[in-house]
């Protein structure tokens, strides 16, 4: 049997990774630099697979990466042993020896937890107590130093937006800042606003301390060369005029455009067809429908009406008098309205533009409302 050549879902490796060469290159480049970067982009966009990539391209130049992924840490607590079992793993050790390395490191001499999973994988975790909590994190953080003498070391923080509320920001920045020239830090997430509010705020910590490094949807010609040569190398074949179609709704973005190449490859036996094509689309739709519709319920009266402006005018000259009497709307209004979708990532302004954030859902709204 052959295996369906195209992937969705978590993080990606080669074989799966379409395009994005200039960006690795740049990226490879900030990182050479030792670069702070700030890498902002939607929801299923390819942020982790990106990153990883770069990282592994760097495998060979002495460069060593700590990952963590914030996602679902709420406490301070859980931060900080996420961190040490994130470093005590990269050291690749035997437990003992990662032991008596942080006990060397860590003044406060902390009780080190280790425990193991059935295939024998330590993860190592700190008792730690309410008054000497900071002062661990701080020597945690600067354990990385160590190896920072004989490699270069970068930490990532995937979902760096999730700290907000640990009461840490001022913290790290201030650790971090200290760390200049020594490690470098890429801070990655998908909720723009709450990050631009933390990277754009005079007031808050780590104002203006980063590169923002923008990544882009993959162009259409990419992707045609991608999505053709997965179809020749298994023996089936897909017409052009298909990831057009494909592009139109997806505009390149990554995760729904790997699900029409999946759903569309599946269906077919010899040649795509229109009959295909609409079918692998209604799969896909109806996969996200319940959380579009939710969505759609969750904004106010005055949001959708902004939302079908933006859908009727394609994102420009929104306060058009024709458009704003035809959905009763005032001036006013929308522009509250228009301040919210952003603020709730559902819209995102590009020069004097707004476009959605999710191409999909903008398509789902345009057929169905
Ligand atoms: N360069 C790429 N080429 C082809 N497909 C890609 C690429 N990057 C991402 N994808 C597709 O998008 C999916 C999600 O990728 P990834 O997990 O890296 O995104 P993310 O932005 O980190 O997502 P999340 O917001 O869930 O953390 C992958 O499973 C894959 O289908
Ligand atoms: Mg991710």
């Amino acid at each position: 049997m052959i295996i369906n050549p195209f992937y969705y879902g978590g993080a990606i490796t080669d074989e799966h990774f379409c395009n994005r060469i200039q960006e690795l290159k740049e990226l490879k480049q900030d990182i050479n630099a030792g670069l702070n970067l700030l890498i902002y982009a939607p929801r299923r966009f390819g942020k982790t697979s990106f990153v990883l990539k770069a990282l592994d391209e760097l495998k060979d130049t002495n460069t060593k990466y700590i990952f963590l992924d914030l996602m679902y840490i709420s406490t301070q607590e859980e931060f900080i042993n996420k961190y040490f079992n994130a470093i005590a793993q990269s050291l690749e050790q035997s437990s003992k020896k990662v032991v008596k390395f942080f006990k060397s490191v860590v003044k406060l001499r902390p009780n080190i937890n280790v425990n193991f999973d059935y295939i024998g994988t330590p993860s190592f975790s700190l008792a730690l107590s309410d008054e000497n909590r900071h002062t661990t994190l701080e020597e945690v953080m600067n354990s990385i130093l160590d190896f920072a003498k004989k490699s270069k070391i970068i930490v990532v923080f995937d979902e760096f937006q999730e700290i907000v509320n640990l009461e840490l920001e001022a913290k790290l920045r201030s650790i971090i800042q200290m760390h200049s020239n020594k490690v470098s830090y890429i801070f990655m997430g998908s909720k723009k606003s709450l990050l631009n509010q933390m990277f754009m705020d005079k007031n808050r910590p780590f104002y203006k301390s980063v590169k923002h490094f923008q990544i882009k949807e993959i162009k259409k010609e990419s992707w045609c060369s991608f999505i053709m040569e997965k179809f020749n190398q298994t023996n089936k074949i897909i017409n052009e005029k298909y990831i057009d179609e494909i592009i139109a709704i997806t505009k390149g973005f990554p995760y729904y455009t790997q699900q029409f190449g999946y759903e569309i490859w599946n269906l077919t036996q010899n040649s795509a067809t229109d009959e295909i094509f609409h079918k692998a689309l209604k799969t896909i739709i109806s996969r996200e429908e319940a959380l579009f519709t939710m969505e759609w319920d969750n904004i106010t009266p005055n949001q959708k009406k902004a939302i079908k402006i933006i859908i009727d005018k394609y994102g420009k000259n929104l306060y058009d008098e024709q458009y704003l009497a035809k959905y009763h709307i005032k001036t006013g209004s929308i522009q509250t309205a228009l301040k919210a979708l952003i603020q709730k990532d559902i819209v995102d302004k590009n020069k004097d533009r707004y476009y959605f954030q999710d191409p999909l859902f903008e398509y789902y709204i345009r057929e169905n409302f």
